[in-house]
């Protein structure tokens, strides 16, 4: 057995795999989801929908009526093509195998959303991380200093960010799209929350890719991300992506839930007004910092010393959040906050009030 594990590439072997917290039971304020389930009329007519899905087929290999509706309702510039991924991590996936030869160079900010390490590995490339300033702003001069030095063959910088829920300075991106020998991948998971985009980039910078996902909108269940950028590059990218790798269920689903956008929007509003109350609430906490979000969670820093603790009296009463103090030398005594419903917000504040 021991011969057939060495088989398995060494750098493979050290990772541990992702972890996902078991949240049975737990009010689930860990991942980003939106906490909105669709009313009785929607879900009906969504599995109307899905009465006309022919499961004995595959389902179609590019899924354009799921990119018909993804133009209805995103800014994608005329003339730029769209990739589909089961989930963004599927992008990053397809991505970093495209662009993995010895020696190919991945570079993030962090601290940030830890796939970008994570398959960056997985595809046998060099990975470098450049820490963010404390205020979790870009130090421009570091990420410009690693590119001199690295010239990587991919950047990436979430917009707004995970797990600290800031945007950056649009002139420190361009100086940093700029300086790029390689491509820069604005990820715009979080865009529901926010104002402004990066698409009208891809008109201006040759090397930048935009990805988004529906998960954080309300669609986490869907895994459907997406990388939009320029017809030759997408179409190198689309010899590697799995030809059905968006199942029929996941297409019809997607189509249905596109025509009925405004819904998710509707919600992305109501979260927003949610992510102002707490920011309050926990702004209230004696000796705790909070960081300002545009994403659907809040990046909180409690009195040292007291971020396990205060995680773990939360799940004992029955809500799970994400601990982060120890991921990062940035992260100190930090947790995040995905925002629920007004109710267990409510609930959390209460606890935290009582725990101060
Ligand atoms: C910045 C960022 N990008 C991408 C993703 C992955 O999204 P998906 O559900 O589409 O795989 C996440 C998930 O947390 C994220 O935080």
């Amino acid at each position: 057995m021991s011969d057939l594990l060495s088989l398995i590439r060494p750098e493979i072997r050290e990772l541990s795999a992702y972890h996902v917290a078991d949240a049975a039971g737990l009010v689930k304020l860990d991942a980003m989801e939106n906490p909105y389930e669709w009313d009785m009329s929607l879900r009906n007519a969504w599995l109307e929908h899905l009465k006309s899905v022919n499961l004995n087929r595959y389902p179609h290999p590019h899924a354009p009526a799921v990119k018909a509706g993804l133009r209805e309702v995103m800014d994608i510039p005329p003339g730029m093509e769209i990739m589909l991924g089961n989930g963004s991590d599927e992008i990053l996936q397809i991505l970093l195998m495209a662009l993995a030869r010895p020696g190919a160079t991945v570079l993030a900010v962090e601290p940030c959303f830890v796939m970008y390490r994570f398959v960056a590995r997985f595809a046998g490339m060099e990975y470098v991380g450049v820490p963010l300033n404390d205020d979790f702003s870009l130090h421009t001069e570091a990420v410009l200093a690693a590119i001199a030095v690295h010239r990587p063959a991919v950047i990436f910088l979430a917009e707004p960010n995970n797990p600290t829920g800031n945007k950056y300075d649009p002139q420190a991106v361009r100086a940093i799209i700029e300086a790029s020998p390689g491509f820069v991948v604005l990820d715009e998971a979080y865009l529901p929350f926010t104002d402004g985009d990066a698409m009208p980039l891809l008109q201006v910078y040759p090397n930048v890719l935009v990805m988004r996902t529906l998960s954080k909108v309300g669609l986490a269940g869907l895994r459907l991300g997406f990388l939009v950028g320029r017809p030759d590059v997408l179409g190198e990218l689309e010899k590697i992506r799995l030809p059905y790798n968006i199942n029929i269920l996941s297409q019809a689903s997607a189509e249905f839930a596109l025509a009925h956008y405004a819904v998710f929007q509707e919600q992305a509003t109501r979260i927003r007004a949610e992510r102002s109350r707490l920011f309050e609430g926990l702004s209230r906490l004696p000796g705790w910092s909070i960081f300002p979000s545009e994403a659907n969670f809040i990046l909180a820093r409690t009195p040292g010393g007291q971020a396990k603790a205060i995680f773990a009296a939360l799940k004992a009463k029955g809500i799970l959040i994400k601990i982060l103090d120890g991921a990062h030398p940035l992260l100190g005594d930090c947790l995040r906050f995905t925002v629920g419903l007004p109710e267990e917000n409510d609930a959390v504040l209460k606890i935290l009030q009582e725990l101060s």
